[in-house]
């Protein structure tokens, strides 16, 4: 077997059932699980539609290259979206259709990373981060290397944290704005200098920019990776990949649609590995796809559904958590009164409620486990849930420990 599999630990959720498995729930209480990060809002029906009306295309082989009006349909909503102009994205040489970002992100380090020299090289993620990433940077030969964020840094990794020895070995870098789970932005300028960096220790910049249509302020809606390198002169959008997702933005999770865009030459080479590793989409997805990334509306609305939900949930809890409001996404970083893995328990044993602990996000390193004392809250499910849960937990929290 690869021995590299040996490596890959157990997903969080797994760890959490671990956790959890000798507490009893309270009894009567119907369960809430805000650990999940899987949107639960309705599909847009136009989009369901367009799938149901081009079912009959399966009886052809999908190209891996996708159809060309789909890359131009995600090229043109990269435009709209992050104003970069109308011609600035190629669909024909910097878009690539994707199975959605999950699959994406841990194929590209394949792609990208050259295991050949003498010391395994490093791949640079946040920490915590999704862990995606890091078992990319494992099963492609390469060693992670963990930049914690911390509050100190608005919860952004502090890229002048990493050592210059560690840049020199770094091949890829990963990143994630708007952040899971710390929902943190990066700027324009903090962009900016990642590519600097990139450019200088000559590495590759994987944006995961999923959660790019989840954001609060109309007037700041996060930037991309895209657009720091048009601001910055770099038009062929060198070392840069980014990864968008119709998951969060249209509630597709299970559509599993999503593509890349970025430099022409990395783009040819992934072509190539996703040839060979089979990964098509098939054409009525495709489609139904075109459909969702040429309307802006249904994904406004959408933004709204997570915006109701923090206006109310966080009065609720303010009291009792300091749960600040996040830039984008759709998870509170919640700090807890003491350990984040006791605060899931006994949350779970007094309310039925169900919240990831940070510190099973996060690893350790020099300086302690990053996620420790913060646990993520997805709102996700319904409104009358996410309120439901929001009470449960302030009436936790104002209970006497014993
Ligand atoms: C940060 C991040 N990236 C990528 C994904 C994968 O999303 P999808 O594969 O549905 O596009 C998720 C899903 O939860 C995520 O949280």
């Amino acid at each position: 077997m690869n021995p590299r599999l040996a490596r890959l630990q157990a997903y969080p959720f797994e760890r959490l059932a671990q956790l959890l498995a000798d507490v009893s729930p309270a009894p009567g209480r119907t369960p809430i699980a805000l650990t999940i990060g899987e949107p639960k809002h309705a599909p847009p029906a136009f989009v369901l539609e367009a799938l149901r009306a081009n079912l009959a295309r399966v009886d052809a082989y999908p190209a891996t290259a996708g159809l060309p009006e789909l890359r131009a349909a995600c090229a043109r909503w990269l435009a709209r979206r992050f104003d970069l102009g109308v011609d600035s994205v190629d669909p024909q040489r910097m878009v690539l259709p994707v199975n959605g970002t999950r699959e994406a992100l841990f194929a590209f380090a394949q792609s990208v990373v050259d295991g050949s020299g003498s010391r395994p090289p490093l791949v640079v993620m946040p920490n915590p981060c999704y862990q995606i990433y890091e078992g990319a940077a494992l099963l492609a030969g390469a060693e992670p290397w963990y930049v914690p964020t911390l509050p100190e840094d608005r919860f952004l990794p502090d890229l002048e944290r990493v050592p210059r020895e560690t840049w020199e070995r770094c091949e890829l870098l990963y990143l994630c704005s708007p952040g899971n789970p710390t929902g943190a932005v990066m700027s324009t300028a903090y962009l900016a200098h990642a590519l600097e960096l990139a450019e200088r220790y000559d590495f590759v910049i994987a944006a995961d920019e999923c959660y790019a249509e989840l954001y609060f302020d109309d007037t700041r809606p996060p930037p991309s990776l895209l657009s720091a390198a048009l601001a910055t002169g770099r038009r062929g959008f060198e070392r840069c990949m980014v990864f968008h997702s119709l998951s969060k933005r249209s509630s597709l999770p299970g559509l599993r649609s999503g593509f890349v865009a970025g430099d022409a030459a990395l783009i040819a080479k992934f072509l190539l590995y996703r040839t060979y590793h089979g990964s098509a989409m098939s054409i009525p997805t495709q489609l139904a796809s075109i459909a969702a990334w040429d309307d802006d509306a249904h994904a406004a609305a959408n933004r709204q559904l997570y915006r109701e939900k923090f206006a109310r949930v966080l009065p609720i809890l303010a009291p009792v958590l300091d749960a600040p409001m996040p830039e984008g996404g759709f998870y509170l970083w919640a700090a807890t009164p003491g350990d984040d893995r006791e605060f899931a328990r006994g949350l779970y044993s007094a309310a039925n409620v169900m919240v990831l602990p940070g510190s099973l996000l996060g690893r350790d390193g020099p300086d302690g486990n990053p996620g420790a004392g913060r646990v993520r809250i997805s709102l996700v499910a319904s409104i009358e849930a996410c309120l439901d849960a929001a009470h449960r937990i302030r009436d936790f929290l104002k209970e006497p420990r014993s």
